[in-house]
């Protein structure tokens, strides 16, 4: 009789037998950094993670390279905002300045990314500019995200993440970088992002004033067959990488996505994935540390390359046996 059991008798055979294994480069440290605060602030919501000032943002970004991850991403939340999002474009705004700093600190031993998109900078709010009957504008945004992405791209960022979820985005944010002389600044096409509720504590997290949602742009939590359609129009247009967005929820997703495209693929472990661990850790439901590691790995085995989560500093600094 075949017995499965077989393989699962002792912990060196369970080690040898192990299909997928979480590295500390797969993981990815997600930072927030906040113009015009003078100490980090914490976020309610996501307990232990902070909203930095710009000094404690090159801080931490020192800790998640020492912790040996395999890159950063950066949020900004800027102290003005306006219609257009037109901090997101200036050189001093809080996010190009953000990218200065952690790219002249740790640019050369890892990679920096930057978020690009609108709505941690409009004063409604939604990831684009609007039209006179309040509908998110797509062609007047994307041409805002090139200019956005060329700012960054000035600031030294080496991965642009475009979240926006606008119709062509990549081809015209490609365009804008090629024609800028930054034809090696790599695109992260978030490319299926869902409209989901596991994004609150991220909304306090950059002070968003969204009121309503972002339906019109993300995607409805109800499809799958649909992110294979996003996913082949951002490679299509030049996408180097792309991404799945919320994770956990959407492993199915993110299964398809890894055997349809050949580029890597990438997943966002988001906000409400962890205040959900934490938050139920805390109140002695799980295991905390086996919860994390858990929910990472099945990240791999369903296809991940690599990881954007906000336990990348923690959980690269236990895999490399730094804590
Ligand atoms: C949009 C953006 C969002 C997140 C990352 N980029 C919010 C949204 O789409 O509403 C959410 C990330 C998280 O919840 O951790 N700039």
């Amino acid at each position: 009789m075949y017995r499965p059991r077989r393989l699962r008798s002792t912990p060196a055979v369970r080690r040898l037998v192990q299909e997928n294994r979480l590295h500390a480069a797969d993981l990815i440290e997600t930072l927030f950094v906040k113009e015009s605060l003078t100490e980090p602030v914490p976020l309610t919501s996501m307990p232990g993670v902070v909203q930095h000032t710009l000094d404690s943002l090159v801080d931490a970004s020192r800790k998640a390279v020492d912790a040996g991850v395999g890159g950063i991403m950066l949020f900004g939340i800027p102290s003005h905002r306006d219609e257009t999002g037109s901090q997101a474009i200036a050189e001093d705004g809080v996010l190009n300045r953000a990218i200065r700093a952690v790219v002249e600190a740790v640019g050369e031993q890892t990679v920096v990314m930057a978020d690009l998109c609108l709505d941690e900078f409009t004063s409604h709010g939604h990831c684009g500019v609007l039209t006179d009957t309040g509908e998110v504008d797509n062609d007047a945004t994307v041409e805002l995200y090139a200019q956005m992405a060329v700012a960054q791209a000035r600031a030294g960022v080496h991965v642009i993440g475009l979240s926006g979820m606008m119709d062509g985005q990549v081809a015209r944010v490609r365009e804008a970088l090629d024609e800028a002389g930054f034809t090696n600044t790599i695109i992260l096409a978030y490319a299926a992002k869902y409209a989901s509720a596991f994004y609150g504590p991220f909304r306090e997290a950059v002070d968003s004033q969204l009121k309503g949602d972002r339906r019109t742009y993300q995607q409805n939590p109800a499809n799958g067959r649909e992110a294979l359609t996003e996913v082949a129009l951002d490679v299509d247009e030049g996408a180097d990488i792309v991404m799945v967005k919320p994770g956990m929820p959407y492993l199915d997703v993110l299964a398809q996505v890894s055997e349809s495209v050949t580029v890597p693929v990438w997943a966002y472990q988001v906000s409400g994935e962890y205040a959900m661990i934490e938050f139920a850790a805390s109140a002695g439901a799980i295991d905390r540390d086996a919860a994390i590691m858990e929910s990472l790995t099945a990240f791999k085995r369903a296809g991940a390359d690599a990881i954007l989560t906000y336990w990348a500093t923690e959980v690269a600094s236990r895999l490399n046996g730094r804590s």
